[in-house]
């Protein structure tokens, strides 16, 4: 799909200032020793930036590992994929395939130019979860340690080990190509019905995402409904303080928002799950971080 694994920048020792998507996933696997007389098939899906995804790539993707999956001769799926929002895009696979073969996405924080990059020993690793006995579901795989895409969150903007599980854990981690496992594989229970909808979709359910901080006004709600809710809004998910707590203008007009017709998601700035309490005002969506619980809402809604 792109990302920063397939960057190139112009000089070997800038971490940041390249490309993203820019070398083929063919030059990626080429001459690692992990992945020497293996059956590997690449395809290029696309070749972005994943800050920039779109309802068309995305479709574009289910579409392709749903084809690989029911192939007999697969045994699991690798998606090269950008960080930036590689816990969404792991999200929507696993909620919409549930697979019951491995499909592991990977990354990198430094581009494949770096003089130390850190997407090849991440592609093996991947390669290593995708060909364990036993692995099922999508996981993001990096730095050794394999996420659940319900868990995982990007939580650095530039370590190598970028991401987290929040209390749940890491499902396993990778080490000298063997997977020790800590706890069970992401589950099976897919939306298949959902999956048809999604990928026939032209346009998707408008779910705004908004924050509660200090300092926070009414109209940071009320222009998204301004002028008879003309811009079509069908969801707001709001990402509380602390245990998702909004400042009380915000809730004013997210009150109004449901009344007009909007439904209202709660969720927590802290990225971990919020525990449920007795006055809170929207429901939460099983505790996913505001970025996930706008996609379980989108798809919601897009269920009708
Ligand atoms: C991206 O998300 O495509 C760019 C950033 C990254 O892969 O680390």
């Amino acid at each position: 799909m792109g990302g920063t694994i397939a960057g190139r920048a112009e000089r070997a020792d800038d971490n940041v200032g390249y490309r993203a998507g820019q070398v083929p996933v063919e030059d990626l696997a080429a001459g690692l020793p992990a992945l020497a007389g293996l059956h590997l098939r690449f395809e290029q899906v696309a070749q972005i930036n994943s800050k920039d995804m779109r309802l068309a790539d995305l479709q574009r993707l289910l579409k392709r590992v749903q084809d690989c999956l029911v192939d007999p001769e697969v045994q699991g799926v690798l998606i090269t994929h950008g960080t930036d929002t590689i816990e969404e895009t792991a999200y929507l696979l696993q909620t919409l395939l549930a697979p019951t073969k491995p499909v592991v996405l990977t990354c990198a924080m430094r581009p494949a130019t770096a003089v130390s990059p850190d997407g090849p020993q991440n592609l093996c690793d991947a390669v290593a979860v995708a060909r364990c006995p036993g692995a099922k579901g999508v996981v993001v795989v990096c730095a050794g340690r394999v996420h659940s895409a319900t868990d995982v969150a990007k939580v650095h903007p530039y370590r190598t080990d970028p991401f987290a599980s929040g209390d749940a854990g890491a499902v396993a981690q990778v080490e000298e190509g063997q997977v020790r496992v800590f706890r069970p594989w992401p589950g099976e229970s897919a939306h298949t019905a959902r999956l048809v909808t999604f990928l026939a979709a032209k346009d998707l359910p408008r779910v705004a995402w908004v924050d509660s901080h200090s300092g926070a006004q009414a109209w940071e709600v009320d222009v998204l409904l301004a002028n008879g809710n003309a811009a079509g809004v069908r969801g707001i998910v709001v990402a509380g303080t602390g245990n998702a707590s909004l400042h009380n203008d915000l809730e004013e007009s997210l009150k109004r928002a449901e009344t007009a017709g909007v439904r209202v998601v709660l969720g927590t700035r802290s990225g971990l799950p919020m525990v449920p309490y007795a006055t809170q005002p929207f429901p939460q969506l099983d505790g996913l971080s505001p970025a996930k619980a706008r996609w379980a809402l989108t798809l919601d809604l897009l269920d009708g």
